[in-house]
């Protein structure tokens, strides 16, 4: 395949992104969108079949390197062995995409308390730790760029008993208030909100019955998220919704009142 020319007009040497998440769905999307502007990448998830495949691809597609670590990111240990990884291969990680994350479909109190740690782990703290582990490096050489997988969610009203909404908004949230500090040093923190995309995810949650009967313009492919990501990321905008029907069910609950929200929330089924 032919290379494109890199889009930005920083330094040409090497860049390396980490990605978690890259085994399947918008990780692996963005995974290749990354290669193809030529970075290398540094794919992290559970499943090594997946990403081995992943690796081969993006080596024969673009001739980019492309690394594998297999890692749990609900193990609190996770974020500091792939930092510790990364400095013993002597890689330098120049974008990192949190990316990995999962729904949980039950009520708050039906799930032990494993499961919600492991969730909380995996959709915030693991995100917030490998901002912290890699930042400082990206401050330090000028160039950075971090793309935290929030969701159309956290603009959304909530669902009965469930984390995933408030997870989401604290990405979003803190995303924006990592940019504030970070994009002086030309390091650049964005959160990319899809809505419906086309993924492992209502597997993984156990909705896809439901979710398939949803009309076909209010959904994305993981490549549509993945390509909007990764230029709004580069354009420096902390906060991208993808699509434009994403982006006006966005302003639309943005503006709701909180007592409409709440109303919202009462009527909603799970999907
Ligand atoms: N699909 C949607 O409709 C949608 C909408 C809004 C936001 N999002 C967000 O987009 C992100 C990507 O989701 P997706 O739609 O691409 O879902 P997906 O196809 O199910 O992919 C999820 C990825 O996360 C990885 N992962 C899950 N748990 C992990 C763990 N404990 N440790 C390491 N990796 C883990 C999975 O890899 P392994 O199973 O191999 O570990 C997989 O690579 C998520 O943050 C999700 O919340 C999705």
């Amino acid at each position: 395949m032919e290379k494109e020319p890199p889009l930005s007009n920083e330094s040409a040497l090497p860049k390396t992104v980490l990605i978690t998440g890259a085994s399947a769905g918008i990780g692996k999307a963005i995974a290749h969108v990354f290669a193809r502007h030529e970075f290398d990448v540094i794919l992290v998830a559970r499943r090594e079949d997946k990403l081995s495949q992943v690796q081969q691809e993006i080596k024969q597609q673009y001739g980019q390197m492309a690394y594998v670590i297999t890692e749990d990111l609900a193990d609190p240990a996770a974020p500091q062995r792939i930092y510790d990884w990364c400095e013993q291969q002597g890689l330098q990680v120049d974008a990192l995409v949190n990316n990995a994350g999962y729904a949980l479909h039950t009520d708050f109190l039906q799930s032990d308390w494993k499961t919600h740690r492991d969730f909380m782990q995996v959709m915030t703290i693991s995100v917030t730790e490998l901002c912290y582990l890699f930042a400082p490096g990206m401050k330090q050489r000028g160039y950075g760029r971090i793309l935290n997988l929030a969701s159309l969610a956290a603009f959304s009203p909530q669902l009965k008993g469930n984390l995933y909404g408030a997870a989401k908004s604290f990405v979003l949230d803190f995303s924006q208030a990592l940019d504030l500090e970070l994009h002086p040093h030309n390091v650049y923190c964005s959160a990319l909100c899809p809505g419906l995309t086309f993924s492992e995810f209502h597997d993984v949650m156990g909705t896809r019955g439901s979710v398939s009967k949803l009309p076909r313009f209010m959904w994305m492919t993981a490549e549509e998220v993945a390509n909007e990501g990764y230029d709004a990321l580069m354009e420096g905008k902390p906060v991208h919704v993808t699509g434009l029907v994403n982006q006006g069910l966005s302003h639309v609950m943005a503006a709701l009142p909180s007592s409409v929200k709440q109303f919202l929330s009462k009527q909603q089924k799970v999907i």
